[in-house]
């Protein structure tokens, strides 16, 4: 289905002219005004700034609704394939449209799994990254390195798409723990064809030459489910910037690294380690909660992992991760007294009109981040799960729009509000016109070693 046109709004501007414009109807009901003879008509463009109102493609991926709490994949409730899928069941289904058949399911895992090793030269690569480099800058770089190694064919064919996205929802997670290696000064492990997808990642993170690991199930599942809540999110930033690059028909290697550098950013990948922090803080000041509550209503703090930009009630994620919590931290040996400051948190909030009348609940990363501490995921990693987590979705988006009989190159206007036309000054003129944008400083510059970890604007992270 591509959006039924069902009525027209009426625009009416400058002296009196008045414009039609048709309405699109989604196979949910939701509408949007079709815009597209806006400026050849009426002169006119959008203004949308954070896109908060548009709509900027169709697609038959991921369907959400805000305020009834509601996200499905492909039309599959999101609470469904997290009790009952594995991860790679649900990456295929985000690409191809459809739950895979047991034949299907095989011959995915098999490219999977044959696809899982990164050309042995890139390993080289990671001596080359500062010790203690964050894994992040190390996926993103790597992750567009790829395509040096995979030539991409200007117009691949179903059968090099297929293996286009196996490399990358494979390779992706296999960089990760390179990465993670490299990290803490480790030689990197392979991936093995003898194990699945999660426990292959999880072997990659924790064995080593000296010692193997041992799969706990309840963690397999638990890092299994959290990649499946987080494989798609409809146009969240991360997405968009994946269709934007996309659209130019860059290669897709550095198409999907655009996605991992726009989910890098701590408004959009880095809320639950955001969470953690806030956690680990109430714990270390012996708070039961409320007076963080409190500052939180005075502004001095953001009760993180709370609201949505979208979502006005529960975010379903959450209560899916929430049901998770208890699970793993229920079992003997598990619990986490940040989880017990976490509930007291979600009550206090959740009975205060505060948050009741500004629709504050809490969102996937309220409780996700303690998932990945429980599952021994190391902090610095924590956005470079959901990196592994959301490729399939980013893939389904690429795979989407190049097969798209509307995609175009993705180009906003603006609207120019700098200086008008000036005449041009000759530099030994221009000191006493200098309005002194570019003085010559002593100041030095502080770069901090993970801008993304600090907070200097105290802005708070928004995800989608
Ligand atoms: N704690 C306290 N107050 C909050 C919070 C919060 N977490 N979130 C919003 N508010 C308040 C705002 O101060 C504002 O109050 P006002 O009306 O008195 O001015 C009101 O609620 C509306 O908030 P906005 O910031 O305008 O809402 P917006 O939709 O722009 O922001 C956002 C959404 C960024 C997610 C915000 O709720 C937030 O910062 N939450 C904490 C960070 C977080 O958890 N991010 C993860 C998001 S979801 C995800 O990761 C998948």
């Amino acid at each position: 289905m591509d959006g039924d046109i069902t009525e027209a709004a009426a625009l009416r501007y400058g002296s009196g002219q008045e414009m039609e414009l048709p309405v699109i109807t989604g196979s949910e009901d939701e509408k949007a005004v079709d815009i597209e003879r806006l400026r050849s008509t009426a002169g006119l463009v959008t203004l949308d700034e954070g896109f908060a109102n548009t709509a900027s493609c169709r697609s038959a991926i991921t369907y959400l609704d805000g305020e009834k709490g509601i996200l499905r994949y492909r039309g599959y409730p999101i609470e469904d394939l997290a009790e009952k899928s594995r991860f790679v069941e649900v990456a295929y289904l985000l690409m191809y449209g459809d739950l895979p058949t047991a034949i299907q399911l095989d011959d995915f895992s098999a490219i999977l799994n044959s696809s899982s090793l990164i050309h042995e030269d890139m390993r080289h690569f990671f001596l080359a990254f500062p010790n203690n480099a964050h894994p992040m800058s190390i996926l993103t770089t790597m992750v567009a390195s790829l395509s040096a190694f995979y030539p991409v064919p200007e117009n691949p064919n179903d059968e090099e798409e297929a293996q286009i996205i196996a490399n990358l929802v494979s390779q992706v997670r296999t960089i990760a723990a390179f990465s993670f290696k490299k990290f803490i000064g480790e030689p990197v492990v392979y991936p093995s064809y003898k194990l699945r997808f999660v426990e292959n990642f999880l072997n990659m993170m924790f064995s080593s030459p000296v010692s193997s690991y041992e799969q706990d199930p309840d963690i397999v599942k638990a890092v299994e489910t959290f990649l499946i809540v987080h494989a798609d999110h409809e146009q969240n930033c991360s997405t968009a910037a994946v269709r934007i690059a996309g659209s130019s028909l860059a290669n897709v290697y550095a198409v999907i690294s655009a996605g991992i550098s726009a989910l890098w950013g701590r408004r959009h990948g880095g809320a639950n380690q955001a969470v953690i922090t806030m956690l680990r803080s109430i714990q270390e000041a012996g708070d039961d909660g409320r007076q963080f509550i409190e500052s939180a209503k005075n502004k001095k703090a953001r009760l993180m992992g709370f609201g949505h930009r979208v979502y006005k009630t529960f975010d379903p994620r959450a209560i899916i991760m929430k049901k998770l919590c208890h699970r793993i931290l229920g079992k003997p040996g598990m619990t986490d007294p940040m989880f017990e400051i976490a509930m007291r948190l979600e009550e206090a909030a959740l009975s205060d009109d505060y948050f009741l009348s500004r629709n504050l609940y809490p969102n996937v990363d309220f409780y996700s981040g303690l998932i990945l501490k429980a599952a021994g995921i190391p902090f610095d990693m924590f956005t470079v799960l959901f990196a592994i987590g959301r490729t399939p979705g980013w893939l389904a988006h690429w795979r989407e729009m190049r097969h798209s009989e509307n995609s175009r190159i993705a180009r906003p206007r603006q609207i120019y509000v700098g200086p008008l036309k000036r005449s041009y000054i000759p530099v030994n003129l221009r000191e006493k016109h200098s309005v002194g944008v570019m003085r010559r400083s002593r100041t030095k510059i502080v770069v901090s070693k993970y801008p993304e970890m600090a907070d200097p604007s105290g802005e708070m992270p928004e995800m989608g």
